[in-house]
This record gives structure tokens, C-alpha cells and sequence, in this order.
């Protein structure tokens, strides 16, 4: 949250206006140039999980750092050859996806993970001999929320481990090869899950004869609340995999490749949402500080319970006051659109100096899915949001949302050629 000093903050929201977001080149660098030092295997990648924070800008920053990607749609996919990526460099994993989509990824060249033994059926009605990577659930997951849980037999997601021989036999029949090995148990994943589910996972790829890389996925967690969050030994973390893969390419017989693909780690840090207060209040419970974003900028909160540091800026330039508890609210008509709460929905009151309406509010780490999971609702204008580059300098990388933009799908306002009152 250091990345740009107060005043600076409080001159961009007169700026730019309130709601914004405010993304930082050098930590987004920073966390790649983190990630590529801990891990020593010389045959890996890093896959950058675009569905954390998918801007245009940010993915020619990790183009630029050499990362590769993990991408989940097709737009996702687009927006990454619109950044510059070459399809050769963008994994596919997506549950469901349909054979349009398929079609598609199999033309341009970009590699598919099968999710689920029916979507190797789709390659295989899509093209003969080709070859995909396949995703497993390791039988257990982890994550800093249930909802972000992606293993174990709870999960939907991947190819249950003991499905395995199936899939090597409808291969077989299709005459897909399959190079990879996928696992992702989850985001927000702590360093003794990772170095199991890496076990198991190079256990149960060892019995695949065409076998080129391991896909471990992402996870790696941040600490957004530092009395209560455990940061990742990186440099453990990134040794155990090294000596891991050593030695699997040892007992293979031939080097095998390391993939993993974080979102949360190169994107988190990189972000804050301003917001304005427009109201102080109470209830014989709690004091209120009602500021002008919400769940729609950041659904995290709302959605797991997700702690972001926050604090506020006084408008007035007054000193910090006496401090009290508040309850961080947004301005949406929706009571759950709350800041400060925990996962079952029990208000978290913080302390914070006494908040004034018209003190600049800064909620930190909201660089990894909350840009990318933002909504319209209440037909809110989206934020812009703003780039401070490498050199400190800030700029405007996309524009505030309008009515139109709120609009921009419905047929009554979209020109149409069936529509007599529209000509082209
Ligand atoms: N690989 C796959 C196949 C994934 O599905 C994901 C995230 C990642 C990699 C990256 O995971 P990360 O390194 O970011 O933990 N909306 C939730 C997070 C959902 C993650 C979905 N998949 C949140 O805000 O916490």
C-alpha cells in the first residue's frame, strides 16, 4: 500500500475521480523477478494466471518478465495474443468448455488441459492424433477459503485420481497423446499441501509413457492480514520443487518440465481501490463509514470473508483523531456489501481514527480478482484505473465506465439492422 505517497493519492481521486484503482508496475516486476528466483530447475516456466488481473498493460508487464500463461476463456486467450503472447505460450484450462471453443485452441495452437475425461472425447472428435495435458484432482485441496478449495471429492474440478487408467485408455483410443500433468488444489495454499500435491502429482504422471511437463498449478498465498496470514517461504518452496523435478528427470530418463501458474502472487500487492466517504453513522451496534465503491469493485470480501488492509486518508489534512470501530460499508442497496466481515457474514469492526465524510479511503492488495471479478450491479459506473509505471509516473489505462458502457449490450440501445427506426 506504500507505493505512492498520500498526497499523491488524494491529487489522482481529484483527479481521476472516486471510485479508482491504482495498479504498480515495479511490485507486479518485483513478484515475477520473486517467483524466477526461487526456483533453480532450469527446464521450468511460469505461467501467469491471467484471471487474477487480465489488463491489457499488466499482461505486456509479465510478457516482459518472460512469464508465460494460464488462461481460462477464450477472451482470456484473446486478450493475451492482443498483449503480445504467442499462442504456443498460453495453457488452456477450463472446466467445460465447448467444442467451438476447443476448435478454436486446436487451430491457433494453444495447448489444452482436459478437465474431465468427456473433454478429451471433444479433442477427439475435434482432431485425430493430436495431444492435450490432462488436469487431476490429487484427491485433496487447499485454499483460504472453501470456495477457493479446487481438490478432493468435494471439488468439480479436474480428473479424480483414481479415474486415471481410464483416461490413459480412451488416449489410447483417440489417439491423443497426453504430455502433461495438471494439479491445481486451490488458491491461497500453504507450503505443506504445495510440496504433497507436487508428490503426488509426479506420481501419478510417472506412469505417462509421452510424458514432457508437470503442471502444479498456483496457489501461492500473500499476506493481506499480517497478524493473521503466514507468507510462503518462497525460496523453500521454490528448492523443493527444484530438487523435486532433479530428480524425477533423473529417474525418467529424460528432463521433464516444470510448469506452475500463479495469479494471486504477481497480481495482489500490485493494487488499491480508493474510495470516498460519503457517510458516517450509527446503530446502537456499530458505527458506519459508508464509502462510494463496494462489493461490485471488490467482491472478495463479501464473497470469502477476504480481509484487505485499509485505511483513510483525512480530506481536511487534520491530524488522526481519537480511534473507534467502524464497519466499512459500501453503496450498494445490498446489506452483505460490507468490507469489514467475516466469512459466515458477522460483521469485523476495525479501529480506525475517526473517519470524516470526504477522508479518502485506501483498501490495499486488491491487485488479484477484484478488477477482474468487478460487476455492474446497481448500474454502477466501473472505476478507471490508473498505472503507476516504473518510473513513478501515473497514467490512465482504462477509462471510467459510463451509462452507455452500463447499457452497451441491451438490443433497445444497440443499432440493428431489423430495427426500422435505425439505419446504417
Ligand atoms: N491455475 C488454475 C487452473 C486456476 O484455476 C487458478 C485460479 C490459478 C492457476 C491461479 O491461482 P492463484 O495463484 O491465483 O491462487 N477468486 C478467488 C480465487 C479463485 C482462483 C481461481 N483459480 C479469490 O479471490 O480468492
Amino acid at each position: 500500500m506504500t507505493f505512492v505517497s498520500d498526497a499523491k493519492l488524494v491529487e489522482l481521486a481529484a483527479e481521476y475521480h472516486t471510485p479508482l484503482y491504482i495498479f504498480d508496475e515495479k511490485t507486479i516486476r518485483q513478484r515475477c523477478n520473486d517467483l524466477k528466483q526461487a526456483i533453480s530447475y532450469k527446464n521450468h516456466h511460469i505461467r501467469y494466471a491471467c484471471k487474477a488481473l487480465t489488463l491489457q498493460r499488466v499482461l505486456k508487464i509479465v510478457r516482459d518478465e518472460g512469464l508465460w500463461i494460464d488462461a481460462s476463456s477464450i477472451n482470456e486467450v484473446d486478450r493475451c495474443l492482443l498483449a503480445g503472447f504467442d499462442p504456443s505460450q498460453i495453457f488452456y484450462t477450463g472446466e467445460g468448455a465447448t467444442k467451438s471453443v476447443y476448435s478454436y485452441l486446436i487451430e491457433i495452437g494453444v495447448l489444452i488441459n482436459c478437465t474431465s475425461i468427456d473433454q478429451m472425447r471433444l479433442i477427439g472428435s475435434i482432431k485425430k492424433n493430436h495431444y492435450c495435458s490432462i488436469r487431476v484432482n490429487p484427491g485433496e485441496g487447499h485454499g483460504h477459503s472453501n470456495k477457493t478449495n479446487t481438490g478432493g471429492p468435494s471439488s468439480k474440478h479436474g480428473i479424480y485420481y483414481d479415474q486415471l487408467e481410464d483416461a490413459k485408455v480412451i488416449a489410447k483410443e483417440l489417439g491423443i497423446k497426453i504430455i502433461g500433468v495438471h494439479s491445481h488444489i486451490g488458491s491461497g495454499a500453504d507450503l505443506g499441501h504445495w510440496l504433497r500435491i507436487k508428490d503426488k502429482t509426479l506420481e501419478y504422471a510417472n506412469s505417462f509413457a509421452d510424458l514432457e511437463f508437470i503442471n502444479l498449478g498456483g496457489g501461492i498465498p500473500v499476506v493481506y492480514n499480517p497478524e493473521t496470514d503466514k507468507p510462503m517461504p518462497l525460496n523453500e518452496w521454490g528448492a523443493a520443487l527444484s530438487a523435486s523435478m532433479e530428480q524425477y528427470s533423473k529417474e525418467m530418463g529424460r528432463s521433464i518440465a516444470l510448469y506452475i501458474e500463479p495469479g494471486r502472487y504477481v497480481a495482489a500487492e500490485s493494487g488499491i481501490l480508493l474510495g470516498e466517504v460519503g457517510a458516517v453513522k450509527s446503530t446502537p451496534e456499530y458505527n458506519y463509514a459508508i464509502v462510494n465503491t463496494g462489493m461490485n469493485h471488490n467482491p472478495r470480501p463479501a464473497m470469502y470473508g477476504s480481509y484487505h488492509p485499509i485505511r483513510f486518508i483525512p480530506r481536511d489534512g487534520r491530524s488522526p483523531g481519537k480511534e473507534k470501530e467502524y464497519v466499512i460499508g459500501g453503496y450498494l442497496c445490498e446489506s452483505g456489501d460490507v468490507f469489514t466481515v467475516e466469512s459466515d457474514g458477522t460483521l469485523a469492526p476495525r479501529k480506525f481514527p475517526e473517519i470524516k465524510v470526504g477522508d479518502i479511503m485506501v483498501m490495499g492488495h486488491i491487485g488479484a480478482y477484484s478488477h477482474s471479478m468487478k460487476n455492474e450491479y446497481n448500474s454502477m459506473n466501473l472505476p478507471a484505473s490508473l498505472l503507476i509505471d516504473k518510473n513513478g509516473v501515473a497514467s490512465l489505462i482504462e477509462r471510467r465506465g459510463t451509462l452507455i458502457d452500463v447499457m452497451r449490450r441491451e438490443i433497445e440501445v444497440i443499432p440493428h439492422k431489423s430495427r426500422k427506426h435505425y439505419k446504417d
